[in-house]
């Protein structure tokens, strides 16, 4: 926790590790604008009465300049511009650096709604549960336009955009009932794409997970997707097939038959399956058929998750260890598509507080 935690009026609460250094950054930069502004009105209203025109004859003296006040007055704003940007650049680098052992959650914005999944399935919309003093990672897109995941009481604002993963991290540090609001205008109801962000103790997060009805986990669908897609068919393991091996592929370097090299990621797997010719590894012809139109963005994920998990690094919060081998799961019926909003609703958190 924080021992510096102090609670500004007017300011939302400081619900998560970034929000007390944000707050004293803003303060900082607001005291020193406020400064300045007082110093230079005073400064001006002084020297207004001090060096007005007493006669209409009166000619004021010539002044050449003074280089040692043009050094202070060029030095100072610098040093202290210096420090607002590598303060800001350090805790920009530390929000946009998603830590690698977080609990990851996927995000999909859609005209005008928030879907969250959870790393073993769990469904909730408008709705983001998280368990307190853990990290959290959103991975987020969008179905359309731009929309913006904000949570103010965590002083995270994130862009979520059609056609690439946006991340977004935290760890919440306060039980309770937070604001969720859309920030980027994304049509009539733009206003209505609110929702609520409840921090439980881990405990009650795991009771919670466990009350929400479970879909397949990312992972299993996406092995599902794999093999209903006909992706198997080609991507055969050790690399016989018409396209690569996809095992053990995540998070490597693959060369490209334009000599360049790549590494695989959540960016270039999303490419490669909606424009398969952009980036052809080396050695294989370019006969994938695109999937652009045919897949949901939540479906391309899930396929992802799926070769994520066949991959070197295994998901901290173990979705699955051998999907090929998890979830039989009645038909294909569903597969993708969100749970209805009912199922998603869950039971009433503990300590929810209204604010
Ligand atoms: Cu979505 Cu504004």
């Amino acid at each position: 926790m924080n021992p510096f935690l102090i609670q500004i009026p007017f300011f939302p609460e400081q619900a998560s590790n970034f929000a007390f250094e944000v707050d004293l950054f803003y303060l900082f930069l607001f005291a020193l604008t406020g400064f300045f502004t007082v110093l230079i009105g005073a400064a001006a209203v002084y020297f207004l009465i001090k060096y007005r025109r007493r006669s209409p004859s009166e000619v004021p003296e010539q002044i050449e300049g003074h280089l040692k006040l043009e050094i202070a007055w060029t030095v100072i704003p610098f040093v202290i511009s210096m420090f607002i940007f590598a303060w800001g650049a350090k805790l920009y680098y530390q929000m946009y650096t998603p830590p690698t052992d977080a609990l990851e959650i996927f995000i999909t914005g859609k005209q005008w709604m928030w879907r969250a999944q959870h790393p073993d399935g769990q469904r909730e919309i408008n709705e983001l549960h998280v368990p307190l003093g853990r990290r959290v990672k959103l991975t987020m897109t969008s179905e359309d336009v731009i929309h913006s995941y904000y949570i103010p009481a965590f002083r995270t604002k994130t862009d979520v955009v059609p056609g690439r993963y946006t991340t977004s991290w935290f760890t919440p540090i306060k039980t309770g009932t937070y604001h969720l609001f859309c920030a980027e205008y994304c049509g009539t109801q733009h206003s209505g794409m609110i929702g609520k962000v409840i921090v439980m103790e881990p405990p009650d997060y795991q009771a919670w997970l466990r009350n929400v009805p479970r879909d397949k986990s990312p992972a299993e669908a996406g092995a599902q997707l794999f093999t209903s897609q006909a992706c198997d068919k080609c991507h055969l393991e050790g690399g016989a097939g018409r396209g690569p091996s996809l095992q053990n592929l995540f998070g490597k370097d693959v060369n490209l038959a334009n000599g360049a090299t790549v590494k695989v990621d959540e960016t270039y797997l999303r490419e490669s399956i909606l424009n398969p010719g952009a980036k052809v590894v080396a050695g294989y012809a370019n006969d994938m058929p695109t999937f652009q139109g045919l897949m949901t963005e939540e479906q391309v994920a899930m396929i992802i998750q799926y070769i994520k998990s066949i991959g070197p690094k295994q998901g901290e919060a173990g979705p699955t260890t051998s999907p090929a081998s998890a979830a039989p799961a009645p038909a294909a019926q569903g597969v993708g598509r969100p749970a209805p909003p009912q199922a998603a609703k869950p039971a009433a958190p503990q300590g929810e507080q209204q604010r």
